[in-house]
């Protein structure tokens, strides 16, 4: 197994825009190459993250914003704590369907909660846990919408307003922070898409290799 010094990328966009498979087709090419990765996947991969992700996306209850955005950071919580920390303490790769920027995008640009409050809670919540490289798939939201079909769960089911403020908020944080976040147009073929993500990482892991040479020697 190809040992590296541990790595956490998150795939990020509009719900539609094909992060699930982007994630399981970056898993297949990691795993192809022999490198130590694990995929998981926001909210969720606890046992009490994928409870509530069931709360969050359940049609039937409508939190306040705040209730909300406290629930997602509650899995995130989790999930660093339980699964990316250790996995990156053990070098290993993390692959990320969503992270901190899904809050920033949805209850922050969607729905108008504090941005720098969400940052502070995070940094709590997740012991400073952050993606060192973050894909931000994105496509329209008509594209996404007709991509999705009908069956909407609850934060789908949102105004199209609402899903257009979480594109922008998107791509405002990519234009934040461009060392971090790539754009990649969503509206390609699945596996150009997947070929762009793989070269991003490759020199991710590459660069890894070599500042712990340089570290090292
Ligand atoms: P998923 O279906 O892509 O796994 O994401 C679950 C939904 O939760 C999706 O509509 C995006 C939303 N979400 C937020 O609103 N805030 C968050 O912090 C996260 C992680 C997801």
């Amino acid at each position: 197994m190809l040992k590296t010094r541990g790595l956490l990328i998150s795939l990020e966009g509009i719900d539609g825009c094909g992060k699930t498979t982007q994630v399981e087709l970056l898993g297949g090419k990691l795993a192809q190459s022999g490198v130590d990765y694990i995929t998981v996947r926001e909210p969720g991969g606890t046992v009490v993250g994928e409870k509530i992700r069931q709360i969050l996306l359940d049609n039937q209850y409508s939190p306040s914003l705040q209730a909300e955005m406290l629930l997602y950071m509650a899995a995130r919580s989790e999930l660093a704590k339980q699964v990316i920390l250790p996995a990156l303490l053990s070098g290993k790769i993390i692959v990320c369907d969503r992270f901190t920027d899904s809050t920033l995008a949805y209850q922050g640009y969607g729905g108008g909660a504090d941005l720098s409050l969400i940052r502070l809670l995070n940094l709590k919540a997740t012991d400073g846990t952050a993606p060192h490289i973050t894909v931000l798939l994105d496509l329209t939201v008509e594209e996404a919408v007709k991509r999705r079909g009908a069956s909407a769960d609850r934060m789908e089911s949102k105004d199209i307003r609402f899903h257009r403020r979480v594109r922008n908020g998107y791509l405002e944080i990519a234009r934040q922070d461009p060392h971090r976040v790539s754009v990649v147009d969503a509206s390609e073929v699945e596996e150009d898409q997947s070929e762009i993500i793989w070269q991003l990482v490759q020199g991710k892991i590459a660069g890894s290799f070599s500042a712990r040479s340089a570290y090292e020697f």
